[in-house]
């Protein structure tokens, strides 16, 4: 954490700020839907505005594939960010090719006036991380910041290339993200119990094989689990499985005993015969699974492990559901362990940390974001955190 510049670093004063940032926010019928990245930005734009700079936010939305497309213009966002800032806000159209018509724009805003670009993937030098448009946005500017963790696994102009062309920094949100990580992985408070969850192992082998080395329980959950069950040789039914990976779901097994981690399993689960909200359902223990059905959650049982191996930690990383969460009932067993987590984090017991889209719709449903130390907005950068990997916009910050 000190080896990068902060807000207080800085002297703002008559300061065009480029400001990265995440406003690719869910949006429907023109109109934002959940403002969370964009509320947690307020500090960062009160800090700069203080001080007399003038923050100009440049932001990606979307996947436009380097193609001007109206229906990803980053306009739409401009009303929830003049709510979320209570400050003017002005809407800067380019295609990026040729900011001098931006520039123009910009001199002549009042002050106190914060600035939105257009969407940064309209040209196709954002994705591919061009220096000539990474100087073209430059020239906006006087001092770059960057307040985008969720985007920082991305090496983009405006996250990686940008960063070397001004005086940068990080802002308010991407300092508070990551002094919380540290927290979770970086020099956590021992034990640490991570659980991971979610459909597929496939997606998670490289997250799996990172945490077996740092720490000492990690709960495997949701339908991955079913993998490794099946690669114990029980029979998972119909559940959710990929049999292909049951020799890796054994090595990974084998390293986390070489490791001294201890992998939690579910010893029983939810079984449904259709994939649907409240369909019948029983739970079955794990030598008795019913063939003909599929294993939507974790059953009591697997419950009361997995608060067992909560009550010995003193971090609890997490990251996806450990059943159907999104069908209900099948979200007990996410909503149970995550209110369980919240309330021993309220007593002072463990910190917690829990980021990814599906996470983060989960413990909303379970009512207790608020009660985890920090929960990351961030998808896949929260992800490749967890997995180990160096994230390019934020290696890009240091000096
Ligand atoms: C996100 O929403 O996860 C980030 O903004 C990154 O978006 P991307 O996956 O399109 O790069
Ligand atoms: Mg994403």
């Amino acid at each position: 954490m000190t080896d990068f510049k902060k807000l207080e670093d800085f002297d703002f004063n008559g300061k065009k700020v480029l400001v990265r940032v995440d406003l690719n926010v869910p949006v429907a019928n023109g109109a934002v839907t959940d403002s969370t990245r964009i509320e947690r930005l307020a500090p960062t734009m009160s800090y700069i505005v203080e001080q007399g700079g003038t923050p100009i936010l440049l932001s990606h939305f979307g996947r436009p594939k380097g193609q001007v497309n109206k229906d990803m213009s980053l306009a739409v966002v401009v009303p929830a960010i003049q709510k979320a800032f209570g400050q003017p806000v002005e809407f800067v159209d380019t295609d990026w090719t040729d900011v001098s018509a931006a520039t123009e724009h910009i001199a002549k805003g009042a002050a106190g006036t914060i600035f939105v670009m257009e969407n940064t993937r309209f040209h196709a030098g954002e994705e591919a991380n061009d220096l000539d448009l990474a100087k073209r946005m430059a020239s906006l500017g006087d001092i770059y910041l960057n307040d985008a963790f969720s985007a920082a696994h991305r090496a983009h102009a405006s996250t990686e290339a940008l960063a070397r062309e001004l005086p940068s920094g990080a802002g308010r949100a991407m300092e508070a993200e990551l002094s919380a990580l540290q927290a979770g992985l970086g020099k956590p408070q021992t034990p640490v119990v991570a659980i991971v969850g979610g459909a597929k192992v496939s997606t998670k082998l490289d997250l799996l094989e990172n945490l077996l080395t740092k720490v000492e329980g990690l709960v495997i959950g949701g339908g991955m689990a079913n993998t490794f069950l099946h690669a114990e040789g029980i029979d998972v039914g119909k559940s959710l499985c990929e049999k292909d990976l049951a020799d890796t779901a054994r090595r990974i097994y084998d390293k986390s005993a070489d490791e001294n981690c201890a992998i939690i399993l579910p010893v029983d689960g939810v079984v449904a015969w259709h994939f649907e909200a409240n369909a019948p359902h029983r739970t079955y223990g794990l030598e008795a699974m019913d063939k003909e059905g599929m294993i939507l959650d974790a059953g009591e049982k697997s419950i009361e492990r997995i608060k067992g191996a909560i009550d010995e930690a003193k971090t609890v990383i997490w990251n996806g559901p450990l059943g159907a969460f999104e069908l209900d009932p099948f979200g007990h067993a996410t909503i149970e362990v995550a209110r369980y987590v919240a309330e021993r984090t309220k007593q002072g017991k463990l910190v917690s940390v829990a980021g990814g889209g599906d996470t983060v719709a989960a413990l909303a449903k379970a009512g207790v974001v608020q009660d985890f130390t920090y929960v990351s907005t961030a998808g896949g950068a929260f992800l490749e955190w967890m997995e180990g990997k160096p994230l390019p916009g934020v290696e890009a910050l240091k000096a």
